[in-house]
Protein backbone atom coordinates (compact mmCIF):
# COMPACT_ATOMS: atom_id res chain seq x y z
CA UNK A 1 0.00 0.00 0.00
CA UNK A 2 1.36 3.54 -0.80
CA UNK A 3 -0.08 6.59 0.53
CA UNK A 4 1.33 9.12 -1.59
CA UNK A 5 -0.79 12.34 -0.32
CA UNK A 6 -0.18 12.30 3.52
CA UNK A 7 0.57 15.46 4.89
CA UNK A 8 -2.02 17.49 6.66
CA UNK A 9 -2.01 21.08 6.83
CA UNK A 10 -4.45 23.41 8.58
CA UNK A 11 -4.83 26.26 11.33
CA UNK A 12 -6.93 25.75 14.30
CA UNK A 13 -10.21 27.30 13.34
CA UNK A 14 -11.48 30.10 15.21
CA UNK A 15 -8.49 32.24 14.30
CA UNK A 16 -10.50 34.28 11.78
CA UNK A 17 -13.25 36.69 13.00
CA UNK A 18 -16.76 35.49 11.36
CA UNK A 19 -19.57 38.10 10.59
CA UNK A 20 -20.86 39.15 13.29
CA UNK A 21 -24.41 38.12 13.20
CA UNK A 22 -24.68 35.08 15.79
CA UNK A 23 -25.80 33.18 13.09
CA UNK A 24 -24.82 29.63 11.78
CA UNK A 25 -22.64 28.74 14.34
CA UNK A 26 -22.95 25.37 12.79
CA UNK A 27 -23.84 24.33 9.05
CA UNK A 28 -27.19 26.03 8.11
CA UNK A 29 -29.54 22.98 7.58
CA UNK A 30 -33.05 23.06 5.05
CA UNK A 31 -34.20 22.89 1.81
CA UNK A 32 -33.47 24.96 -1.33
CA UNK A 33 -35.87 24.69 -4.24
CA UNK A 34 -33.27 25.54 -7.01
CA UNK A 35 -31.32 22.46 -8.20
CA UNK A 36 -34.69 20.10 -8.26
CA UNK A 37 -37.16 22.82 -8.98
CA UNK A 38 -35.39 25.35 -11.49
CA UNK A 39 -37.75 28.25 -12.79
CA UNK A 40 -40.92 26.26 -13.56
CA UNK A 41 -42.98 28.95 -13.68
CA UNK A 42 -45.90 27.05 -15.62
CA UNK A 43 -48.49 26.69 -12.35
CA UNK A 44 -51.34 26.72 -14.71
CA UNK A 45 -50.05 23.25 -16.24
CA UNK A 46 -47.17 22.22 -13.98
CA UNK A 47 -48.74 23.30 -10.22
CA UNK A 48 -47.20 20.42 -7.92
CA UNK A 49 -44.04 21.30 -9.23
CA UNK A 50 -44.44 25.40 -10.30
CA UNK A 51 -42.25 27.56 -8.05
CA UNK A 52 -44.96 29.17 -5.78
CA UNK A 53 -46.29 29.39 -2.30
CA UNK A 54 -47.64 26.03 -2.20
CA UNK A 55 -44.28 24.84 -3.29
CA UNK A 56 -42.72 26.11 0.27
CA UNK A 57 -45.49 25.31 1.93
CA UNK A 58 -45.70 22.30 0.79
CA UNK A 59 -42.31 21.53 1.50
CA UNK A 60 -42.42 23.20 5.34
CA UNK A 61 -45.38 20.94 5.97
CA UNK A 62 -42.80 18.18 4.99
CA UNK A 63 -40.12 19.48 7.50
CA UNK A 64 -42.27 20.00 9.87
CA UNK A 65 -44.37 16.96 10.11
CA UNK A 66 -41.65 13.87 8.75
CA UNK A 67 -39.09 14.14 11.28
CA UNK A 68 -36.41 16.83 9.40
CA UNK A 69 -36.96 20.21 11.86
CA UNK A 70 -35.92 17.72 14.80
CA UNK A 71 -32.82 16.91 13.38
CA UNK A 72 -31.94 20.65 12.22
CA UNK A 73 -33.84 20.77 8.54
CA UNK A 74 -34.72 24.52 9.47
CA UNK A 75 -34.59 27.03 6.41
CA UNK A 76 -37.06 26.69 3.70
CA UNK A 77 -35.27 28.23 1.03
CA UNK A 78 -36.79 30.42 -2.09
CA UNK A 79 -34.24 30.61 -5.38
CA UNK A 80 -34.88 32.51 -8.37
CA UNK A 81 -37.98 33.17 -10.10
CA UNK A 82 -40.04 34.00 -7.56
CA UNK A 83 -40.65 37.87 -8.44
CA UNK A 84 -42.79 39.92 -9.76
CA UNK A 85 -41.03 40.97 -13.68
CA UNK A 86 -41.72 44.82 -12.33
CA UNK A 87 -41.45 46.57 -8.99
CA UNK A 88 -44.45 47.85 -6.95
CA UNK A 89 -44.82 51.80 -6.74
CA UNK A 90 -42.24 52.71 -4.07
CA UNK A 91 -39.06 50.97 -5.78
CA UNK A 92 -39.87 47.65 -3.82
CA UNK A 93 -38.96 43.61 -5.26
CA UNK A 94 -42.93 41.95 -4.91
CA UNK A 95 -43.18 38.54 -5.26
CA UNK A 96 -45.45 37.55 -8.46
CA UNK A 97 -48.67 38.13 -7.84
CA UNK A 98 -50.78 35.14 -8.91
CA UNK A 99 -47.73 32.19 -7.94
CA UNK A 100 -47.58 33.68 -4.45
CA UNK A 101 -50.61 35.39 -3.47
CA UNK A 102 -50.54 35.96 0.16
CA UNK A 103 -47.00 37.45 -0.12
CA UNK A 104 -43.60 36.73 1.13
CA UNK A 105 -44.57 38.07 4.67
CA UNK A 106 -47.06 35.80 5.02
CA UNK A 107 -45.02 32.87 4.02
CA UNK A 108 -42.35 33.70 6.67
CA UNK A 109 -44.91 33.61 8.98
CA UNK A 110 -45.98 30.44 7.76
CA UNK A 111 -42.47 29.36 8.46
CA UNK A 112 -42.22 30.46 11.54
CA UNK A 113 -45.67 29.53 13.08
CA UNK A 114 -43.76 25.69 12.02
CA UNK A 115 -40.78 26.28 13.94
CA UNK A 116 -38.65 26.44 10.34
CA UNK A 117 -37.14 29.68 8.79
CA UNK A 118 -37.14 31.36 5.69
CA UNK A 119 -35.09 32.07 3.15
CA UNK A 120 -35.11 34.47 -0.22
CA UNK A 121 -32.81 35.15 -3.13
CA UNK A 122 -31.52 38.17 -4.68
CA UNK A 123 -28.98 38.88 -7.35
CA UNK A 124 -26.04 41.56 -7.44
CA UNK A 125 -26.65 42.63 -11.27
CA UNK A 126 -29.20 44.09 -13.47
CA UNK A 127 -31.06 41.22 -13.66
CA UNK A 128 -31.16 37.81 -11.38
CA UNK A 129 -29.99 34.92 -13.53
CA UNK A 130 -33.38 33.79 -14.22
CA UNK A 131 -34.36 37.37 -15.74
CA UNK A 132 -35.87 38.87 -12.82
CA UNK A 133 -35.24 42.13 -11.30
CA UNK A 134 -31.74 42.59 -9.84
CA UNK A 135 -30.41 43.99 -6.74
CA UNK A 136 -27.67 46.58 -7.87
CA UNK A 137 -25.56 48.67 -6.00
CA UNK A 138 -28.57 51.34 -5.61
CA UNK A 139 -30.93 49.13 -4.60
CA UNK A 140 -29.17 47.21 -1.66
CA UNK A 141 -30.64 49.54 1.09
CA UNK A 142 -33.78 49.09 0.02
CA UNK A 143 -33.70 45.76 -1.26
CA UNK A 144 -32.06 44.45 2.56
CA UNK A 145 -35.24 46.65 4.36
CA UNK A 146 -37.52 44.97 2.46
CA UNK A 147 -36.31 41.33 3.28
CA UNK A 148 -36.05 42.55 6.79
CA UNK A 149 -39.71 43.60 6.77
CA UNK A 150 -40.82 40.54 5.56
CA UNK A 151 -39.18 39.04 8.29
CA UNK A 152 -37.43 36.65 6.45
CA UNK A 153 -34.07 34.50 7.80
CA UNK A 154 -31.81 34.42 5.25
CA UNK A 155 -30.62 35.59 1.74
CA UNK A 156 -28.98 34.53 -1.08
CA UNK A 157 -26.98 37.02 -3.42
CA UNK A 158 -26.59 35.57 -6.39
CA UNK A 159 -24.48 37.09 -9.15
CA UNK A 160 -25.30 37.14 -12.81
CA UNK A 161 -25.10 40.26 -14.91
CA UNK A 162 -22.71 41.76 -12.44
CA UNK A 163 -18.78 42.88 -13.15
CA UNK A 164 -15.78 42.28 -10.89
CA UNK A 165 -15.77 45.86 -9.26
CA UNK A 166 -19.55 45.27 -8.66
CA UNK A 167 -19.23 42.79 -7.07
CA UNK A 168 -16.35 43.91 -4.89
CA UNK A 169 -18.36 47.13 -3.82
CA UNK A 170 -21.79 45.25 -3.47
CA UNK A 171 -21.51 41.84 -1.61
CA UNK A 172 -19.60 43.82 1.73
CA UNK A 173 -22.53 46.84 1.26
CA UNK A 174 -25.49 44.06 1.41
CA UNK A 175 -24.13 42.33 4.30
CA UNK A 176 -23.98 46.50 5.92
CA UNK A 177 -27.07 46.95 4.95
CA UNK A 178 -28.38 43.58 6.05
CA UNK A 179 -26.77 44.39 9.22
CA UNK A 180 -28.33 47.87 9.69
CA UNK A 181 -31.54 46.37 9.37
CA UNK A 182 -31.40 45.01 12.92
CA UNK A 183 -32.91 41.72 11.79
CA UNK A 184 -30.27 38.86 11.97
CA UNK A 185 -30.01 37.41 8.33
CA UNK A 186 -28.20 34.56 7.27
CA UNK A 187 -26.01 35.91 4.60
CA UNK A 188 -24.91 33.72 1.72
CA UNK A 189 -22.52 34.85 -1.04
CA UNK A 190 -22.41 33.99 -4.65
CA UNK A 191 -19.25 36.14 -5.39
CA UNK A 192 -16.14 33.60 -5.08
CA UNK A 193 -18.32 31.57 -7.85
CA UNK A 194 -18.19 34.40 -9.93
CA UNK A 195 -14.68 34.81 -9.58
CA UNK A 196 -12.94 31.14 -10.02
CA UNK A 197 -13.11 30.55 -6.19
CA UNK A 198 -9.50 31.38 -5.60
CA UNK A 199 -7.00 33.62 -4.86
CA UNK A 200 -5.57 36.22 -5.64
CA UNK A 201 -9.09 37.04 -7.05
CA UNK A 202 -11.06 35.54 -4.08
CA UNK A 203 -9.96 37.02 -0.34
CA UNK A 204 -11.01 34.21 2.37
CA UNK A 205 -10.85 36.38 5.02
CA UNK A 206 -12.80 39.07 4.17
CA UNK A 207 -15.45 36.50 2.89
CA UNK A 208 -15.33 35.32 6.07
CA UNK A 209 -15.97 38.71 7.24
CA UNK A 210 -19.35 39.85 5.64
CA UNK A 211 -20.43 36.23 4.47
CA UNK A 212 -22.24 33.40 6.57
CA UNK A 213 -21.52 31.03 3.77
CA UNK A 214 -20.56 31.68 0.43
CA UNK A 215 -20.67 29.32 -3.23
CA UNK A 216 -17.20 28.57 -3.98
CA UNK A 217 -17.77 26.96 -7.58
CA UNK A 218 -20.53 26.06 -10.07
CA UNK A 219 -24.17 25.02 -9.70
CA UNK A 220 -24.54 21.24 -8.97
CA UNK A 221 -26.71 19.19 -11.40
CA UNK A 222 -28.48 15.73 -11.10
CA UNK A 223 -25.67 13.56 -11.77
CA UNK A 224 -23.18 11.29 -10.13
CA UNK A 225 -20.10 13.27 -12.68
CA UNK A 226 -21.59 16.88 -11.07
CA UNK A 227 -21.19 15.30 -7.53
CA UNK A 228 -17.57 13.96 -8.16
CA UNK A 229 -16.60 17.28 -10.47
CA UNK A 230 -17.61 18.94 -6.97
CA UNK A 231 -16.01 16.87 -4.53
CA UNK A 232 -12.62 16.78 -6.81
CA UNK A 233 -12.64 20.58 -6.59
CA UNK A 234 -12.86 21.29 -3.01
CA UNK A 235 -10.43 18.59 -1.95
CA UNK A 236 -7.68 19.59 -4.76
CA UNK A 237 -8.18 23.12 -3.07
CA UNK A 238 -8.36 22.22 0.41
CA UNK A 239 -5.35 23.89 1.66
CA UNK A 240 -7.11 27.25 0.09
CA UNK A 241 -10.75 26.61 1.74
CA UNK A 242 -10.20 24.34 4.60
CA UNK A 243 -8.80 27.23 7.22
CA UNK A 244 -11.48 29.77 5.45
CA UNK A 245 -14.07 27.89 7.06
CA UNK A 246 -15.31 27.67 10.92
CA UNK A 247 -18.23 28.83 12.82
CA UNK A 248 -20.69 31.47 11.39
CA UNK A 249 -18.38 31.01 8.22
CA UNK A 250 -19.19 28.17 5.58
CA UNK A 251 -17.45 27.04 1.88
CA UNK A 252 -20.83 25.87 0.47
CA UNK A 253 -20.42 23.47 -2.32
CA UNK A 254 -24.08 23.23 -3.06
CA UNK A 255 -26.99 21.35 -2.63
CA UNK A 256 -27.59 17.91 -1.94
CA UNK A 257 -29.40 15.74 -4.61
CA UNK A 258 -30.28 12.95 -2.84
CA UNK A 259 -33.56 11.58 -3.40
CA UNK A 260 -33.51 13.02 -6.85
CA UNK A 261 -32.94 10.93 -10.10
CA UNK A 262 -29.21 10.77 -10.32
CA UNK A 263 -27.66 9.23 -7.52
CA UNK A 264 -27.61 5.35 -6.63
CA UNK A 265 -27.65 4.51 -3.06
CA UNK A 266 -23.82 4.28 -2.68
CA UNK A 267 -23.42 7.61 -4.66
CA UNK A 268 -26.09 9.31 -2.12
CA UNK A 269 -24.57 7.78 1.13
CA UNK A 270 -20.75 9.41 -0.58
CA UNK A 271 -22.60 12.62 -1.12
CA UNK A 272 -23.93 12.89 2.38
CA UNK A 273 -20.70 11.88 3.94
CA UNK A 274 -18.63 14.03 1.90
CA UNK A 275 -20.53 16.98 2.67
CA UNK A 276 -20.32 15.95 6.88
CA UNK A 277 -16.80 16.32 6.38
CA UNK A 278 -17.04 19.21 4.72
CA UNK A 279 -18.48 21.08 7.01
CA UNK A 280 -20.95 21.92 3.97
CA UNK A 281 -24.58 23.40 4.55
CA UNK A 282 -26.98 20.75 3.96
CA UNK A 283 -29.80 22.18 1.66
CA UNK A 284 -31.80 19.27 0.46
CA UNK A 285 -32.77 20.13 -3.30
CA UNK A 286 -35.38 17.25 -3.72
CA UNK A 287 -39.48 16.21 -3.40
CA UNK A 288 -40.16 15.58 0.11
CA UNK A 289 -43.13 14.70 -1.00
CA UNK A 290 -42.24 11.51 -2.62
CA UNK A 291 -38.94 11.09 -1.23
CA UNK A 292 -37.80 7.24 -0.79
CA UNK A 293 -37.15 5.87 2.56
CA UNK A 294 -33.65 4.87 1.70
CA UNK A 295 -33.17 8.90 0.42
CA UNK A 296 -34.61 9.90 4.09
CA UNK A 297 -32.56 7.43 5.62
CA UNK A 298 -29.54 8.51 4.56
CA UNK A 299 -30.79 12.43 4.60
CA UNK A 300 -31.45 11.59 8.28
CA UNK A 301 -28.68 9.61 9.51
CA UNK A 302 -28.05 11.39 13.02
CA UNK A 303 -24.02 10.28 12.78
CA UNK A 304 -24.02 11.94 9.25
CA UNK A 305 -25.10 15.18 10.59
CA UNK A 306 -23.43 14.96 14.05
CA UNK A 307 -20.25 15.08 12.04
CA UNK A 308 -21.36 18.02 9.84
CA UNK A 309 -22.50 19.84 12.52
CA UNK A 310 -19.80 19.33 14.54
CA UNK A 311 -19.53 22.75 17.05
CA UNK A 312 -15.75 23.06 16.18
CA UNK A 313 -16.55 23.56 12.65
CA UNK A 314 -13.38 22.08 11.29
CA UNK A 315 -13.99 21.45 7.39
CA UNK A 316 -11.95 17.62 7.04
CA UNK A 317 -9.62 16.89 4.24
CA UNK A 318 -8.57 14.18 1.89
CA UNK A 319 -5.86 12.80 3.77
CA UNK A 320 -4.82 9.39 1.40
CA UNK A 321 -5.23 9.33 -2.64
CA UNK A 322 -4.33 5.52 -3.11
CA UNK A 323 -3.06 4.83 -7.00
CA UNK A 324 -6.02 1.53 -6.37
CA UNK A 325 -8.44 4.52 -6.43
CA UNK A 326 -9.46 4.92 -2.77
CA UNK A 327 -9.28 8.10 -1.36
CA UNK A 328 -9.69 8.80 2.69
CA UNK A 329 -11.15 11.65 4.21
CA UNK A 330 -10.52 13.16 7.61
CA UNK A 331 -12.41 15.21 10.22
CA UNK A 332 -11.56 16.41 13.70
CA UNK A 333 -14.10 16.06 15.97
CA UNK A 334 -15.37 17.58 19.21
CA UNK A 335 -14.27 15.47 22.27
CA UNK A 336 -10.99 14.07 20.72
CA UNK A 337 -13.20 12.60 18.32
CA UNK A 338 -12.89 12.09 14.64
CA UNK A 339 -14.60 10.98 11.15
CA UNK A 340 -13.04 8.75 8.59
CA UNK A 341 -14.46 8.02 4.93
CA UNK A 342 -12.95 6.04 2.79
CA UNK A 343 -14.48 6.67 -0.62
CA UNK A 344 -14.02 4.38 -3.96
CA UNK A 345 -13.50 5.94 -7.54
CA UNK A 346 -13.33 2.27 -8.72
CA UNK A 347 -15.77 0.75 -11.04
CA UNK A 348 -15.48 -2.80 -10.94
CA UNK A 349 -16.89 -4.36 -7.55
CA UNK A 350 -16.10 -3.93 -3.81
CA UNK A 351 -12.45 -3.23 -2.75
CA UNK A 352 -10.92 -4.44 0.35
CA UNK A 353 -8.71 -1.77 1.34
CA UNK A 354 -6.65 -2.93 4.50
CA UNK A 355 -5.07 -0.26 6.78
CA UNK A 356 -4.51 0.70 10.17
CA UNK A 357 -5.40 4.04 12.26
CA UNK A 358 -1.70 4.11 12.52
CA UNK A 359 -0.87 4.18 9.33
CA UNK A 360 -3.26 7.03 8.91
CA UNK A 361 -1.50 9.19 11.66
CA UNK A 362 -3.83 8.33 14.43
CA UNK A 363 -2.24 8.18 17.86
CA UNK A 364 -1.07 5.11 20.24
CA UNK A 365 -4.59 3.63 21.87
CA UNK A 366 -7.38 2.16 21.83
CA UNK A 367 -10.37 3.36 19.31
CA UNK A 368 -13.89 2.96 18.76
CA UNK A 369 -15.24 3.11 15.51
CA UNK A 370 -18.79 3.19 14.65
CA UNK A 371 -19.79 2.75 11.17
CA UNK A 372 -22.37 5.25 10.53
CA UNK A 373 -24.73 3.41 7.40
CA UNK A 374 -24.50 -0.53 9.39
CA UNK A 375 -24.64 0.96 12.94
CA UNK A 376 -21.81 -1.76 13.55
CA UNK A 377 -19.02 -0.90 16.36
CA UNK A 378 -15.48 -1.85 16.73
CA UNK A 379 -12.84 -1.61 18.97
CA UNK A 380 -9.59 -1.39 17.45
CA UNK A 381 -6.04 -0.51 18.76
CA UNK A 382 -4.34 1.86 16.08
CA UNK A 383 -2.04 -0.42 15.07
CA UNK A 384 -4.33 -3.14 14.13
CA UNK A 385 -5.07 -3.50 10.60
CA UNK A 386 -8.58 -3.77 9.34
CA UNK A 387 -10.14 -4.17 6.19
CA UNK A 388 -13.03 -1.40 4.98
CA UNK A 389 -14.94 -3.37 1.97
CA UNK A 390 -15.74 -0.15 -0.07
CA UNK A 391 -18.18 -0.39 -3.36
CA UNK A 392 -17.77 1.42 -6.42
CA UNK A 393 -18.67 4.96 -6.06
CA UNK A 394 -19.50 4.19 -2.58
CA UNK A 395 -18.23 5.07 0.82
CA UNK A 396 -17.77 3.18 4.26
CA UNK A 397 -17.84 6.28 7.06
CA UNK A 398 -16.90 6.24 10.80
CA UNK A 399 -17.32 7.87 13.82
CA UNK A 400 -13.94 7.24 15.53
CA UNK A 401 -14.02 8.11 19.44
CA UNK A 402 -10.30 8.77 20.35
CA UNK A 403 -8.55 7.78 23.87
CA UNK A 404 -9.13 10.53 26.17
CA UNK A 405 -4.79 11.22 25.79
CA UNK A 406 -4.90 12.63 22.36
CA UNK A 407 -5.50 16.35 22.51
CA UNK A 408 -6.74 17.35 19.25
CA UNK A 409 -4.90 20.73 18.82
CA UNK A 410 -1.78 18.33 18.70
CA UNK A 411 -2.68 17.35 15.22
CA UNK A 412 -2.90 21.19 14.50
CA UNK A 413 -0.44 22.96 16.10
CA UNK A 414 1.64 25.03 13.93
CA UNK A 415 -0.16 24.71 10.96
CA UNK A 416 1.16 20.79 10.28
CA UNK A 417 0.56 17.17 11.54
CA UNK A 418 3.08 16.83 14.45
CA UNK A 419 3.38 15.33 17.82
CA UNK A 420 1.98 12.09 19.28
CA UNK A 421 0.89 10.97 15.96
CA UNK A 422 4.51 10.17 15.28
CA UNK A 423 4.93 8.57 18.70
CA UNK A 424 6.38 5.13 18.29
CA UNK A 425 3.97 2.51 18.35
CA UNK A 426 4.38 -1.25 18.63
CA UNK A 427 3.69 -3.03 15.63
CA UNK A 428 0.71 -5.48 16.60
CA UNK A 429 0.70 -8.81 14.88
CA UNK A 430 -2.92 -9.69 15.48
CA UNK A 431 -4.71 -10.09 12.77
CA UNK A 432 -7.21 -7.79 10.60
CA UNK A 433 -10.38 -6.75 11.81
CA UNK A 434 -13.22 -6.63 8.93
CA UNK A 435 -15.24 -3.84 9.27
C1 LIG B 1 -24.41 44.12 13.35
O1 LIG B 1 -23.00 44.21 13.56
C2 LIG B 1 -22.64 44.44 14.90
C3 LIG B 1 -21.14 44.71 14.96
O2 LIG B 1 -20.43 43.78 14.23
C4 LIG B 1 -23.07 43.26 15.74
O3 LIG B 1 -22.73 43.47 17.08
C5 LIG B 1 -24.58 43.10 15.60
O4 LIG B 1 -25.00 41.95 16.30
C6 LIG B 1 -24.97 42.96 14.14
N1 LIG B 1 -26.43 42.92 14.05
C7 LIG B 1 -27.07 42.15 13.20
C8 LIG B 1 -28.55 42.23 13.21
O5 LIG B 1 -26.51 41.38 12.44
C1 LIG C 1 -51.50 37.57 5.72
O1 LIG C 1 -51.28 37.86 7.08
C2 LIG C 1 -52.19 38.78 7.60
C3 LIG C 1 -51.84 39.06 9.05
O2 LIG C 1 -50.51 38.88 9.30
C4 LIG C 1 -53.60 38.25 7.52
O3 LIG C 1 -54.51 39.24 7.98
C5 LIG C 1 -53.90 37.90 6.07
O4 LIG C 1 -55.16 37.27 6.00
C6 LIG C 1 -52.85 36.98 5.52
N1 LIG C 1 -53.14 36.79 4.13
C7 LIG C 1 -53.15 35.59 3.55
C8 LIG C 1 -53.48 35.56 2.10
O5 LIG C 1 -52.89 34.58 4.15
C1 LIG D 1 -18.93 47.32 -14.46
O1 LIG D 1 -20.25 47.74 -14.67
C2 LIG D 1 -20.47 49.11 -14.39
C3 LIG D 1 -21.94 49.39 -14.48
O2 LIG D 1 -22.49 48.84 -15.62
C4 LIG D 1 -19.64 49.95 -15.34
O3 LIG D 1 -19.83 51.31 -15.05
C5 LIG D 1 -18.19 49.59 -15.17
O4 LIG D 1 -17.41 50.27 -16.11
C6 LIG D 1 -17.98 48.09 -15.33
N1 LIG D 1 -16.61 47.77 -14.98
C7 LIG D 1 -15.89 46.91 -15.65
C8 LIG D 1 -14.50 46.69 -15.13
O5 LIG D 1 -16.30 46.33 -16.64
C1 LIG E 1 -8.19 40.26 2.52
O1 LIG E 1 -9.15 40.80 3.38
C2 LIG E 1 -8.66 41.13 4.66
C3 LIG E 1 -9.83 41.50 5.56
O2 LIG E 1 -10.73 42.31 4.92
C4 LIG E 1 -7.64 42.24 4.52
O3 LIG E 1 -7.15 42.59 5.79
C5 LIG E 1 -6.52 41.76 3.63
O4 LIG E 1 -5.63 42.81 3.39
C6 LIG E 1 -7.06 41.24 2.30
N1 LIG E 1 -5.99 40.58 1.59
C7 LIG E 1 -5.66 40.91 0.36
C8 LIG E 1 -4.56 40.14 -0.26
O5 LIG E 1 -6.24 41.79 -0.25
C1 LIG F 1 -8.88 15.04 24.96
O1 LIG F 1 -7.49 14.89 25.11
C2 LIG F 1 -6.92 15.77 26.07
C3 LIG F 1 -5.41 15.71 25.98
O2 LIG F 1 -4.92 14.43 26.17
C4 LIG F 1 -7.47 15.43 27.43
O3 LIG F 1 -6.93 16.29 28.41
C5 LIG F 1 -8.97 15.59 27.39
O4 LIG F 1 -9.52 15.17 28.61
C6 LIG F 1 -9.61 14.80 26.27
N1 LIG F 1 -10.98 15.21 26.16
C7 LIG F 1 -11.97 14.34 26.13
C8 LIG F 1 -13.33 14.91 26.08
O5 LIG F 1 -11.81 13.15 26.15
Amino acid sequence: MRLFLFVLTSVLSGTSVALDNGLMRTPPMGWLAWERFRCDIDCDNDPKNCISEKLFTDMADRLAEDGWRELGYVYVNIDDCWSSMERDQQGRLQADPKRFPMGIHNLSHYMHARGLKLGIYGDMGSHTCGGYPGTPLDKIELDAQTFADWEVDMFKYDGCYSNASEQEKGYPLMSKALNATGRPIGYSCSWPAYQGGLPPKVNYTQLGEICNLWRNYGDIQDSWGSVLSIVDWFFDNQDVLAPAAGPGRWNDPDMLIVGDFGLSLDQSQTQMSLWAIMAAPLFMSNDLRTISADARRILQNKALIGINQDPLGIQGRRIVKEKSGIEVFFRPLQNNGSALVFFSRRSDMPYRYQTSLKKLNYITGSYELFNAFTYRTMQVKDATDFVVSVNPSGVVTFLVSAPAKINRRQFYSGGKLQGPAFEDAEENSLPPVFL
